[in-house]
């Protein structure tokens, strides 16, 4: 008997599925205070998906209608030879975008091989302009690398670049309006994003640290009147962007906890160990790893198996304001 032809990648509740999150590690060089704790257990070797089991699934979910796959992590570009991986994918017939979400720690000597690779977004977080701050939100990293590597980015051609800033009442609002202006300095696109309850953190008190995209809206257009350019999208992805008079820059808010966003939810997303998340806030999975290392599994079945776990799609996420996630695992080991 012929196999079934995998059907298009549509949820129960009628979303059309076309964006692929991979997380290719879940270590990083940072530590951000919302997104680990500062002693943290990586996945081990043995269960980290290879490269070659990263890109099967993303081959297979691209035969099915992926048009975008994003490469998260942790952090994407420490782990090895990921440029290889880079290139098999800027080179699948029928993606038409490859992003990839970064700290910038190694855009320095990365920005140019991963844009003629293929890569045509490119995300970087940037929470603080502050060395000092910057240092302490991150634990460890180092400000002025990450912003050669934004001057790295903006040189190197991408069509897109984004700056994503966690802002945590208390630490970084009174940075919102300088961010701003550094985005429009450069004529790139800015994000400040809600924290998500993700992982059991002591650093600080998620309800006590939370920010309202409103709150820094209101903040923002003292300065800069901003336009709403139009509700958020499936393509657009969960932000909110409003346009500034005399910038190319537009500013988003991704709210998580304020606005919810779940019905226009069109992504899926791999962890490093092989498990499809179909939720960030869920823990609805599937584990993909017993399939791609069972011998002779071919694309057909993880097309088959792509398509079956779309039936565990939850509506939405209920975020709460408490410092009990609901969620324990953490964004590094989510695919941020
Ligand atoms: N809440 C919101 N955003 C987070 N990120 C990491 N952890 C969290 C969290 N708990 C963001 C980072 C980066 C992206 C990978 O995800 O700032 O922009
Ligand atoms: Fe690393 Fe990004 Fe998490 Fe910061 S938010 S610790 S840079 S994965």
């Amino acid at each position: 008997m012929k196999p079934e032809r995998p059907t298009p990648l549509v949820d129960p509740f009628q979303r059309r599925i076309n964006y692929l999150r991979l997380s290719v590690t879940d270590r990083c060089d940072f530590r951000c205070v919302y997104c680990m704790a500062e002693d943290m257990q990586f996945v081990p070797r043995s269960e980290v998906l290879s490269l070659e089991e990263l890109f099967r699934v993303a081959e297979a979910g691209v035969g099915l209608g992926i048009s975008k796959i994003r490469l998260t992590g942790g952090e994407p570009l420490v782990r090895r030879n990921v440029l290889s991986l880079v290139e098999r994918l800027g080179a699948l017939p029928g993606l038409q975008t490859l992003a990839l979400t970064t700290n910038g720690s190694r855009l320095v000597s990365m920005a140019d091989a991963l844009q003629r690779a293929g890569v045509n977004a490119l995300n970087i977080s940037l929470d603080s302009l502050q060395p000092k701050r910057f240092r302490e939100l991150t634990r460890t990293g180092n400000l002025h690398q990450v912003l050669a590597g934004i001057d790295a980015a903006t040189g190197a051609g991408f069509a897109r670049i984004k700056l994503n800033a966690v802002i945590l009442n208390g630490r970084n609002d009174d940075e919102a309006l300088d961010l701003v202006d550094f985005a429009r300095e450069r004529a790139i696109d800015i994000a400040f994003i809600e924290e998500m309850p993700l992982g059991r953190i002591d650093e600080h008190s998620r309800p006590l640290s939370f920010c309202s995209s409103e709150a820094l809206r209101h903040r923002i257009a003292e300065r800069y009147p901003l336009t709403a350019l139009g509700e958020p999208t499936g393509s657009a992805g969960p932000a909110r962007y409003f346009s500034m008079p005399g910038s190319a820059t537009r500013v988003g808010f991704i709210s998580p906890h304020s606005n919810n966003f779940c019905h226009l939810c069109n992504r899926v997303r791999l962890t490093v160990e092989g498990r499809l998340l179909l939720c960030l806030g869920n823990e609805h999975a599937v584990d993909l790893r017993p399939l791609l290392r069972r011998p002779g599994s071919n694309r057909d079945d993880i097309a088959r198996a792509l398509v079956a776990a779309l039936a565990l799609k939850p509506e939405k996420h209920h975020f709460t304001h408490s410092d009990e996630p609901e969620i324990l695992r953490f964004m590094n080991a989510t695919g941020g």
